[in-house]
């Protein structure tokens, strides 16, 4: 589901002509729907409505400032991996008590930041991280409050760098050695308030069958958590797929008709699986969907600067590279490519979509039936809302994209555009 559609020749975020903002804005540029944000979360809200239950954002898929606002004003809560991600939501508007802080990793400054900001628990990955958490509460005179992270060894069917819930997977506690540490902890660290548990089997799911075995498998570890400890809340994690192959309503034309795929999970499949299985649970249960909340809600534009027709392909030279979206390449992610301008007709040419980053790898698509577009004409990268601007860099020197969120026929520049001199901010001559 989302807001992008054409209308009267022209491709529209809700009712503001993506054209006009990349005349005005420049680009690349990212673009995001506050409707379609919002007609997310409310969705997953009420597909969870029989489980007292807590939408924790993964600010990693999106961290601009009005995109977290958007969602802490919907009631929302988040998931963290760093003190600079606490520190967005609490500009952003966000409630540290709404916050849970996930990831293998956490340093000594982290903590104490996430202690005296009071969020709602730490996800800890490990039994050194717990003893550590102990630690530096007890010399902050403070309680932590914690949460295990199992690992429940599901094979989650996604790509290989996105699927955290194997054994082999650096996240989370051994099924096998969940309960020993719980006592163990319960016993050691006098520092610590045991709250709950949670997991995290991967990322972009496309079928609920690894949900529902995951789920399935960590609920008698949950009962007896509970049973020992008191818990308050379980945690499923996120990993909610989207369906990067939609097709756009686009009126006559629908060359990449072809390529729409019906989305094997809806969200009511989702929670129609697992809500049962939870609700006898008496917990408060914690979700955790990045992707799902602001994948589809965005589009990064670029500006076609050339085109070359070599004897084996014809590129498509365009303004934005891999350190603008890293995904095609990182993950072989697949993103829908239009034209903003709506194809007069159906005609299309197979093409490679790169940009100007010195690597091979620098490409949005490869062999791509794309309609027929000029130099000059803009492109928009479907799909681009989650781990798109999140996950930009500066390689080669190249200005972070300015970000706007549109909302009804507003366009609000949300990020700036970076300039060459906040590049350099911080550098000097030795
Ligand atoms: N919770 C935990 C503990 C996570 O590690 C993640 C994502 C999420 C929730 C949110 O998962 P989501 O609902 O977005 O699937 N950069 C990759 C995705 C990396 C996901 C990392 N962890 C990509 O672009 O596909």
């Amino acid at each position: 589901m989302h807001s992008f559609r054409y209308h009267q020749g022209q491709l529209f975020a809700e009712n503001v002509a993506l054209q006009s903002l990349a005349e005005k804005h420049g680009t690349p540029l990212y673009v995001y729907s506050k409707s379609t944000i919002t007609g997310h979360y409310t969705r997953l809200d009420a597909a969870l409505a029989k489980l007292d239950h807590l939408i924790c954002f993964a600010v990693k898929a999106n961290s601009n400032i009005a995109v977290l606002n958007t969602i802490a004003k919907l009631g929302g809560g988040f998931d963290i991996v760093s003190a600079g991600e606490l520190f967005r939501v609490i500009k952003a508007g966000g409630d540290p008590a709404k916050c849970t802080f996930a990831g293998v990793g956490k340093t000594r400054d982290e903590i104490e930041y996430a202690l005296k900001q009071g969020i709602y628990c730490f996800n800890a990955e490990s039994e050194a991280e717990l003893h550590y958490i102990n630690q530096v509460a007890g010399e902050l005179g403070v309680l932590a409050p914690v949460a295990v992270r199992v690992n429940p060894n599901v094979d989650a069917h996604t790509h290989a760098k996105i699927t955290t819930g194997k054994s082999e997977n650096k996240f989370g506690i051994d099924f096998d050695q969940i309960l020993d540490v719980y006592a163990r902890v319960a016993a050691d660290c006098p520092n610590l308030i045991i709250k709950g548990l949670q997991m995290h089997i991967g990322s972009q799911l496309t079928n609920v069958d690894p949900f529902l075995e995951a789920v399935q498998k960590v609920i008698p570890l949950v009962t007896q958590v509970k049973r020992s400890y008191g818990i308050e809340f379980f945690s499923i994690g996120g990993g909610i797929g989207i369906n990067y192959k939609q097709s756009l309503d686009s009126g006559n034309v629908n060359w990449w008709q072809e390529h729409a795929e019906v989305h094997p999970l809806t969200i009511q499949a989702y929670a129609d699986a697992v809500v049962p299985h939870l609700e006898p649970l008496g917990l408060r249960i914690l979700c955790e969907p990045g992707r799902f909340m602001v994948g589809n809600a965005g589009v990064m534009l670029t500006k076609v600067l050339y085109e070359k027709r070599g004897s084996a392909k014809i590129f498509k030279i365009v303004d934005a590279g891999m350190n603008d979206l890293i995904r095609p390449t990182l993950y072989e992610g697949w993103h829908q490519i239009v034209p903003l301008k709506q194809p007069a007709n159906a005609t299309v040419e197979k093409v490679d979509v790169v940009g100007p980053i010195c690597e091979s790898g620098d490409f949005l698509a490869q062999n791509r039936e794309l309609p027929l577009v000029k130099e000059g004409e803009y492109l928009a990268v479907l799909s681009a809302g989650a781990y798109g601007f999140t996950m930009a860099s500066n390689y080669n020197t190249r200005p972070m994209p300015a970000e706007i969120l549109v909302d009804g026929d507003k366009a609000t520049v949300v990020r700036e555009r970076q300039t060459l001199e906040d590049i350099l901010k911080g550098e000097h001559l030795a």
